[in-house]
């Protein structure tokens, strides 16, 4: 990107010199952007962040559907890039939305799946892991049913691309979206891979660029930035996978026996390896992300964008968890994180559990966090 940034590039769309050393450069990006994720350089539509991508993806998917194709299904479990565009398009009648439902772990079932799909039905949103328990969604299952039944499929990737190797028919997917600062990329670039023949009708305007789906000159350092981030993570991905795969696991394990009454949301197996969520009945998440904050352990409590408010988290009320959706804090890790992290960040939990004890924040334990 710094390279880039002191080469002084122009608008990509420009006819002279500079303009189409930006353009040769923005092609180039997309096109390994692509290769790195099994698509065709014109399948890559960079956008905002991965929370426009959805929203391309689902208004312009939504209002492409022919008459008699309208009925819409999504996991309760989403994003809210994803549920928000497609609750306001079936409030105002433009589709007939359906919610699927998910187990305890929040999985959808793929017998539930079948038995919901109509000769109306058009499209199916499905994140690949889940933000807030890292839960993986079968996907793969999902295209084999819907591709021949000319159902569109949008799968959010954002939290699986560069955490584990993709399942190739995710990523076979109509419509997927990427985030590529979720794996080191800068932030204030998205991707979404629009497989091609999939017609949207862009929300956008201008639409200009990206193939006539996005306006504005485009941020060539930004997908510099993006296409470096993906192939680094690309390089050792299996090995990085394996080695978070043995913190979640000593998490999963050293938890419950050191913090007895924790309750872990995140399901041992079929999850993405960077999440552990978990709660204490009696403890609010806020407090005890608050806590944690003034000890140097950055965790969140929902996901970023909804931990602000004080809502319980949607997700954690679809998989029953009832009153510890407020409780509920989620443990991120990545490239960056060591044993040494995991042990320190356990060693400081107890210095908050200890400090806590008696404390006037303190759910009473009948009511567990329901306050
Ligand atoms: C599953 C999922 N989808 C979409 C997004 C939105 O991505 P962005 O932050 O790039 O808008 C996030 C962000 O956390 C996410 O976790």
């Amino acid at each position: 990107m710094d390279e880039v940034l002191d080469r002084d590039l122009a608008n990509p769309s420009s006819l002279h010199g500079p303009g189409r050393e930006a353009r040769h450069l923005l092609t180039r990006v997309r096109r390994r952007i692509g290769e790195l994720l099994g698509a065709a350089r014109d399948e890559v539509v960079f956008t905002g962040n991965g929370s426009e991508a959805n929203l391309l993806a689902l208004r312009g998917a939504a209002g492409a559907l022919p008459p008699g194709r309208r009925h819409v299904l999504v996991t309760p479990v989403e994003h809210p890039s994803v549920l928000d565009p497609l609750e306001d398009l079936g409030a105002s009648g433009q589709i007939d939305l359906e919610t699927l439902p998910v187990d305890g772990q929040g999985r959808v079932e793929v017998r539930d799946l079948e038995d919901r799909l109509r000769p109306e039905t058009g499209l199916i949103s499905m994140m690949l892991a889940n933000n807030e328990l890292g839960t993986l969604q079968p996907v793969e299952e999902l295209v084999a049913l819907a591709r021949p039944r000319g159902i569109l499929v949008h799968c959010d990737a954002v939290q699986a691309v560069g955490k584990i190797a993709l399942p190739r028919l995710a990523l076979d997917a109509d419509l997927v979206t990427v985030s590529p600062h979720k794996f080191g990329g800068p932030r204030g670039v998205g991707i979404l891979v629009k497989r091609g023949g999939v017609n949207l009708a862009t929300p956008l305007s201008p639409r200009r660029q990206e193939q006539g789906l996005r306006g504005g000159t485009e941020d060539v350092v930004a997908a510099v930035g993006a296409a470096a981030a993906l192939e680094t993570v690309s390089r050792d991905l299996d090995q990085e996978s394996a080695r978070l795969r043995r913190l979640q696991v000593r998490l999963f394990q050293e938890l419950p026996a050191r913090f007895p009454g924790i309750v872990l949301h995140t399901p041992p197996a079929n999850t993405v390896p960077t999440v552990v969520n978990l709660s204490f009945p009696t403890i609010p998440g806020a407090w005890l992300v608050a806590a944690l904050d003034r000890l140097g352990v950055a965790v969140s409590h929902g996901s970023a964008c909804s931990s602000l408010a004080a809502v319980p988290s949607h997700v954690l009320e679809a998989v029953g968890a009832g009153s510890l959706a407020r409780c509920a804090v989620r443990i991120s890790m990545g490239r960056g994180t060591s044993e040494e992290h995991v042990e320190d960040f356990m060693r400081r939990l107890r210095v908050v559990l200890v400090e806590t004890s008696g404390s006037h924040f303190l759910f009473a334990s009948q009511n567990g966090c329901n306050q």
